[in-house]
């Protein structure tokens, strides 16, 4: 959700900072702020509701000169407690204007400790639960068993707080030191020669190192400009982290000549699949590398559950299909913000398959948590290197797209799919349900698949042309049956997200339930159809649906397989999609709605890769 941001090092703190916020901005935006220690006893505060460019202006207003120092922090904003004002806008400072704070996530027991403060005759300035912490550190700091421990004061405070959260201090008075903490938010270190930095995401100082290190559970970090000591919160030093070097570059966090990140990531989507089929194939079998779980493990299982929110959910209701298919296992697919609370039937022979982005998501870490306290396997599919459910999870298949910032899914999208089949064709493989001839037959199918989304992609103008022409519709409705329900969901979602426009994904065969009686002249209804050689029944069954609404005069707007004659007399549009088996077709039909709906935003003046009200990660439940 947030985006944080701490600095120590021989640069301008405010350059640094600005730059970080920049590159995490997707992370939320409803407000930025920066905190800069001069070094002689000063800390200057500015923050701003609304995008960053705020900030930016309201800095250059002020002047440079007033945010001199080679330390410091900074905050771009998700909120949770407090509207999205200047008030509520971090850094937040304790009465002195010597401490400062920054914080991602929610501490739940603020009320009382807000009580607690008032009580004692602190005035709080803000709504936020965040206040509370940097007055309990500056109070520990003032008196007590920690006064004039800048550091201890701070592990103090941490202590005493229930809840997610990443918070980072900063005292006027220790203008070399930056501590920060973490407990199920992200945090990470980035090793600079003579500079430190803290950071929510490694994007935020990709362009001075790449060397990180991964911070564990309630582990407190302080960084000066040559040293980084990590402890746990009560300063025990004995505490597990995990160096790594980042294996992408700036470029990758960069727009390449696009408007928006999330045109970019549309047209990275071939090399997403690519990379992240990439070394699972090896001498003619499914490796996945990065697996924990043994073959004799893959063959106790007895059930899959995949649990995951948004387009990762998608994802996972294709993967149902898949795995179901070539493995025989029974296969739920869950929300994860629903799973823990209705009590699912979980043992040892479980394999539960948690499938998220970011790695960070609260009620698929919650999810996955549940899972293993029920013995259940899991299973992460994640595209953050060493983010929470990874780590906790029992395996782990990255997602190998690089950083994707437009908040909107749509490389990781695709690549969670491709990771799924993966996943589908593993168990199969161990659990003998395929031989090794068909298994590699399937992943040659699978591996075919880039390819084809590049042939996809260099098609889309007449998608682009429609999503212009339909902009002004006040609704769009999705339909699709087998796998394609799923991709109609995404497609509804996409447009939601982006467009802010009434979209709904229905299974076609649902059409006659209910959805129908929506049909009216001018609707335009999109339909996701079956190959005809494929799944040649269905395909006829959804023939019948496209003519049932055409006849209530709904707009047909038809995405079908190239050479899908029978459908044409049906369109008023048609977008043909290159032939694949029909389990892949997702892979394929996906890109035009996305394209779809990025345009149709667009049309209607709205920002593709910052929707509103949207963070990319959503750290709370
Ligand atoms: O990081 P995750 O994959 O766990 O995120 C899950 C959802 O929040 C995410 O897919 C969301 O639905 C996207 N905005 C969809 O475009």
């Amino acid at each position: 959700m947030c985006g944080i941001v701490g600095y120590v090092g021989h640069r301008r703190a405010l350059d640094v900072v600005v730059e970080a916020l920049r590159r995490m901005e997707y992370r939320g935006y409803d407000s930025a702020g920066i905190a800069i220690l001069d070094g002689q006893g000063g800390l200057a505060v500015e923050r701003k509701a609304g995008r960053l460019s705020n900030l930016e202006a309201e800095l250059d207003e002020i002047g440079e000169e007033h945010f001199t120092g080679t330390a410091g922090m900074g905050h771009t904003r998700w909120a949770t407690h407090g509207r999205p004002t200047d008030r509520n806008a971090h850094p937040h400072r304790d009465a002195s204007g010597k401490v400062a704070v920054v914080h991602n996530g929610i501490i739940e027991n603020f009320a009382p400790l807000r009580e607690e403060l008032e009580k004692s005759g602190v005035e709080l300035a803000s709504d936020t639960d965040t206040e509370v912490a940097v007055h309990l550190v500056a109070r520990a700091y003032e008196e007590g068993p920690t006064a004039g421990n800048f550091v201890d004061s701070a592990r103090s405070v941490l202590r005493r707080l229930e809840g997610a959260f990443t918070l980072v201090f900063a005292h006027a008075d220790h203008p070399g030191t930056i501590v920060a903490a973490r407990r199920s938010t992200p945090l990470v270190v980035g090793v600079g020669d003579g500079e430190m930095f803290i950071a929510s995401d490694v994007a935020a100082f990709i362009e001075f190192t790449r060397e990180a290190v991964e911070l564990g559970q309630d582990q407190v970090v302080v960084i000066t400009e040559d040293s980084y000591t990590v402890t746990d919160f009560d300063g025990n030093s004995e505490v597990d982290t995990r160096p790594f070097t980042i294996d992408w570059d700036l470029a990758a966090a960069e727009k390449g000549g696009h408007d928006y990140f999330m045109l970019k990531e549309i047209e990275e989507q071939p090399a997403a699949v690519a990379d992240t089929l990439r070394g699972h194939f090896v001498d003619g079998r499914i490796v996945l590398d990065e697996q924990r779980l043994s073959d004799q493990e893959l063959r106790d299982i007895d059930k899959v559950f995949v649990v995951a929110c948004g387009s990762s959910y998608h994802s996972g209701l294709v993967a149902k299909y898949a795995i179901e298919h070539w493995t025989r296992l029974p296969v739920e697919v869950e929300l994860a913000s629903e799973f823990r609370y209705r009590d699912p039937v979980l043992d040892r022979s479980t394999l539960v398959v948690a499938i998220s982005q970011s790695g960070e998501t609260a009620d698929t870490l919650e999810a996955v948590r549940h899972a293993k306290d029920q013995k259940a396997r899991v299973l992460a599919v994640c595209n953050t290197n060493g983010a929470q459910i990874p780590r906790e999870a029992d395996a782990v298949l990255y997602t190998r797209t690089g950083p994707e910032i437009g908040v909107a899914s749509t490389k990781a999208f695709l690549a969670q799919m491709a990771a799924n089949y993966l996943v589908g064709l593993a168990l199969a493989q161990a659990r003998g349900t395929k031989y090794p001839d068909e298994v590699a037959r399937e992943y040659q199918d699978l591996a075919a698949m880039p390819e084809k989304i590049a042939e996809l992609l260099t098609g889309m103008d007449p998608v682009r042309a429609l999503a212009r022409e339909l902009s002004d519709s006040p609704a769009v409705l999705f339909l699709g049956r087998h796998v394609g329900y799923p991709v109609a969901l995404e497609g509804a979602l996409k447009l939601k997200e982006l467009a802010y426009m009434h979209a709904e994904g229905f299974a076609a065969g649902e059409l006659k339930h209910g959805p129908i009686a929506l049909i009216e002249d001018g609707l335009p209804v999109i339909v996701v159809m079956p190959s005809p050689k494929g799944r040649a029944v269905l395909h006829s069954k959804l023939l019948s649906n496209i003519r049932e609404i055409q006849a209530r005069g709904a707009v047909t707007v038809v995405i079908a397989e190239e050479g899908d004659e029978t459908v044409r007399p049906f369109a008023d549009h048609l977008f043909e999609i290159p032939s694949a088996p029909s389990l892949l077709q997702p892979l394929l039909s996906t890109v035009p709605l996305q394209v779809f709906a990025a345009e149709v935003a667009q049309s209607r003046g709205y920002d593709v890769d910052k929707p509103r009200n949207l963070a990319k990660s959503v750290t709370v439940e």
